[in-house]
């Protein structure tokens, strides 16, 4: 009988495409999402790509009879946390909100697994929470500086949670750089609500025609072409990486019951860069202007990706045309639906 794996937020980005690779490496996912920010189109794709539906339950993380029954009826042998808001601007806005959703959410989420007798635990971190590093590449060890917004406040604290409850949670705690890139079918993918915030959405739709320009927010940073620099990681390989951490938690080969990961590539491009490769992968001009700098941007990120190559045995497969591809595909696909 295939293991199952209860996936939160399953119907997101990163959580959709996760589910698929779940299945193809004999895993059953299990969703539960609200759809606060997911639509249920993400579940026509996975259809499309796995060839059923899977067990979704509509409801929040934060219900904890609904989550306690869900447990009950399907006996996951580990839990992907995903569900959770991701928006740094809207954090700074909203900032109960999001410690109600991510930090309380967390906290349903850890009680009704203790409660049920589940000690397995996917937790999705991001590497927000070493803030402006001293150093590139950041290493798992390298020390995280205070928050910079709400949202990265409840990875930290997340984090923390974790950690002290390490004692009975199994947790891989997965720090994710700049996830971008959608299935290369272009049958799932991102769907973001409204005007994005995120750089490959906003590139995609200017060059689509829905947005005038794209402004590349400053060009007189430390950086060799003056933009920021980040290390952008294509969300199959971020998917295939759920699945290492979900095979180490069943086999049971963690060497300690909190390990963190980082899951870029370790590479860092800047945003001229991602705007040429683009611009080169798909032959299409993507217009932009020169900015101001965004308030809270960190100057320069990326991984140092030893750790997960050696002990997850995980490495980034696809590199930024692939992304740049992939992305460029999926906004066809939205255009031409
Ligand atoms: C942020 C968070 C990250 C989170 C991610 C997803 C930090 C340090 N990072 O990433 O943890 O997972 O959001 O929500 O808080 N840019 C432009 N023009 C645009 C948009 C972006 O030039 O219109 C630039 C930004 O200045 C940045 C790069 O593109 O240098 C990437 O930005 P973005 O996609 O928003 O991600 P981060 O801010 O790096």
């Amino acid at each position: 009988m295939k293991k199952k794996i209860l996936v939160t937020g399953g119907l997101g980005f990163i959580g959709s495409h996760t589910v698929v690779c779940l299945h193809e490496a004999g895993f059953e996912p299990i969703i539960i999402d609200n759809l606060s920010n997911s639509q249920m189109s993400a579940m026509d794709g996975i259809k499309s790509l796995i060839g059923f539906e899977p067990t979704f339950v509509n409801a929040n993380v934060n219900d904890k009879e609904v989550l306690a029954q869900l447990i009950i009826d399907h006996k996951p042998e580990a839990i992907i946390h995903f569900a959770a808001f991701k928006a740094v601007g809207e954090s700074v806005e909203k900032p109960l909100m999001y410690y109600e959703n991510n930090v309380v959410g967390l906290i349903s989420v850890l009680e009704v697994m203790k409660e049920q007798v589940i000690s397995n635990l996917v937790f999705s971190s991001s590497c927000t929470v070493y803030g402006e590093p001293d150093q590139v590449p950041v290493l798992e060890t390298t020390p995280t500086k205070p928050a910079q917004s709400p949202y990265g406040a409840t990875k930290q604290m997340g984090e923390i949670i974790l950690k002290d409850n390490a004692a009975w949670c199994k947790t891989q705690c997965l720090r994710y750089f700049n996830p971008i890139g959608a299935h290369p079918t272009a049958a799932l993918g991102e769907l973001p609500l409204g005007i994005p915030n995120n750089l490959i959405p906003f590139l995609t739709q200017t060059v689509a025609g829905l947005r005038n320009e794209l402004t590349v927010f400053g060009n007189d940073y430390d950086t060799p072409d003056g933009t920021c620099i980040r290390d952008y990681i294509h969300v199959m390989d971020l998917a295939e990486a759920h699945v290492k951490a979900v095979e180490r938690l069943v086999h049971n080969k963690q060497e300690e019951n909190f390990e963190v990961f980082n899951i870029g590539t370790g590479n860092g491009f800047s945003v001229l860069e991602v705007i040429q490769s683009f611009e080169k992968e798909n032959n299409i001009n993507v217009p932009h202007k020169i900015g101001p700098r965004r308030a809270g941007d960190v100057v320069k990120v990326w991984a140092d990706t030893t750790k997960v190559n050696e002990v997850l045995g995980w490495t980034a497969k696809r590199g930024l045309d692939e992304m740049m591809r992939d992305s460029w595909n999926w906004q066809l696909k939205l255009q031409n639906n």
